[in-house]
């Protein structure tokens, strides 16, 4: 373990302050040192320490020598690593594909009645935390009631004011898709609660880079992918779900690693004569996992882990203040305006809510974007706005250049 932990570390003093950790850790991701990387948003970059995993990974496979107590061992301590990531136990995880799949594993599960209802804000969500409650409100008859954002923010008071007897479940991103503001979960829970509401969050944008405490926040439920915040691959995620909840909860699917056989039963162990549930969110769990997509999801948050999503957090929230008020010195409509509360990692720049999801309505707004993406600036449009999305690997050096070039940009507007 020691070994291990030196290997994904290797080259990052870990006794040293903060912002050195984070300024060493940036030579781990060759992606950083290539273009001005502000997409964390759509994708994260690879560290060369998953690289380095993946490697060893494929190595194994290619030569036969795969162990498979090894694989299913190194599934235990991702999911512990994700466990410690957000302040939860290793039995409050679910091993999943995607955010999606979590978050539907929810919806699935859940004892709806007809006349039921549940709450969310769909314009500013991802399609991936509208369409499960959508199905849902067809399944079982429930109501979805939809609120509108307020200037793209989610609008929680509305919320808990749409709240009534027959509300289930209230459901929000930590951060949404676009623009990309900081959800005020915890008046969110603070009044589910209260109330025996479910509160479900999608942490898609969030976990990995900002601090995620699900004490904290107060949520019940909270699904993400490993692409983006948390730098690893598509197709693998975590579900977590309180356990007290998840106890009472029974999986629309299920197959053995849902199922309590034995401690130390084999995998292809099977009692004909009862089922019991495993504890927890482990219920969730499926059939075999994606194991190199654990593979790289554990090296990464154990490097994550290393640094600590505080110090993380207090790095990008001071390059996205930096960022925002040099667009805004520029002239240039920042979403959500001053620097404030509502922003984390991501400057959105734009009218929010505007154009197709991949141009802005705004033909000024698609030349800035063609002039940032030709000059190495990796970015993305979302719903009307330019979306620069940071991580531990962003710099100083990466927000001046950014505003460089849009000041260059503007110049020749003119
Ligand atoms: C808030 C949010 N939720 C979900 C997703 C993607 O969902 P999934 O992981 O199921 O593909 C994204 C991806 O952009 C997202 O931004």
């Amino acid at each position: 373990m020691d070994g291990e932990q030196n290997s994904v570390t290797e080259g990052i003093d870990l006794t040293s302050n903060a912002s050195d950790k984070i300024e060493a850790a940036r030579s781990l991701f060759p992606g950083a040192a290539r273009n001005v990387y502000m997409n964390v948003s759509v994708r994260g970059l690879l560290s060369t320490r998953v690289k380095e995993a993946v490697d060893r990974y494929l190595d194994e496979h290619s030569t036969g020598e795969w162990d498979k107590q090894e694989l299913l061992a190194s599934v235990e301590e991702t999911r512990q690593r994700f466990a410690t990531l957000i302040n939860a136990s290793p039995d409050e995880i679910a091993i999943t594909k995607n955010a999606s799949d979590g978050l539907n594993m929810i919806a699935g599960s859940l004892p709806w009645k007809a006349g039921d209802n549940l709450i969310l804000c769909p314009e500013v969500e991802h399609p991936n935390n509208v369409y499960p409650w959508m199905n849902v409100e067809r399944r079982f008859g429930v109501e979805a009631r939809s609120v509108s954002p307020d200037d793209g923010r989610i609008p929680i008071q509305q919320m808990i004011d749409a709240m009534d007897e027959r509300t289930r479940l209230v459901t929000v991103s930590t951060v949404t898709f676009a623009p990309g503001f900081v959800t005020d979960v915890e008046t969110l829970t603070k009044a589910s609660r209260e109330r025996g509401v479910v509160c479900v969050v999608d942490a898609a944008q969030s976990a990995g880079v900002l601090h995620t405490d699900v004490e904290q926040l107060g949520v019940d439920a909270l699904a993400v992918a490993t692409q983006k915040g948390l730098l690893a691959f598509y197709g693998m995620g975590f579900l977590y779900c309180r356990r007290q909840l998840a106890n009472q909860l029974t999986p629309a699917y299920l197959a053995r690693f849902g199922v309590a056989v034995g401690d130390d039963a084999h995998e292809t162990a099977m009692d004909l004569d009862r089922l019991r549930l495993a504890d927890g969110a482990r219920r969730f769990d499926l059939g075999n996992f994606n194991y190199l997509g654990a593979t790289a999801a554990n090296a990464s948050l154990e490097l994550l882990l290393d640094i600590g999503t505080r110090d993380i957090e207090a790095h990008v929230r001071s390059l996205a203040a930096q960022l925002a008020s040099g667009m805004r010195d520029l002239g240039l409509p920042v979403a959500g305006g001053e620097p404030g509360p509502h922003l984390g990692h991501i400057v959105a720049v734009g009218k929010s809510g505007g154009g197709r999801h991949y141009t802005a309505d705004d033909p000024a707004m698609n030349s800035l974007y063609e002039h940032l993406s030709t000059n190495g600036v990796k970015l993305a449009i979302r719903r009307g706005v330019l979306r620069l999305s940071m991580h531990l690997y962003n710099n100083d050096e990466d927000v001046r250049r950014v505003v460089d070039l849009s000041r260059e940009w503007r110049s020749a507007q003119r």
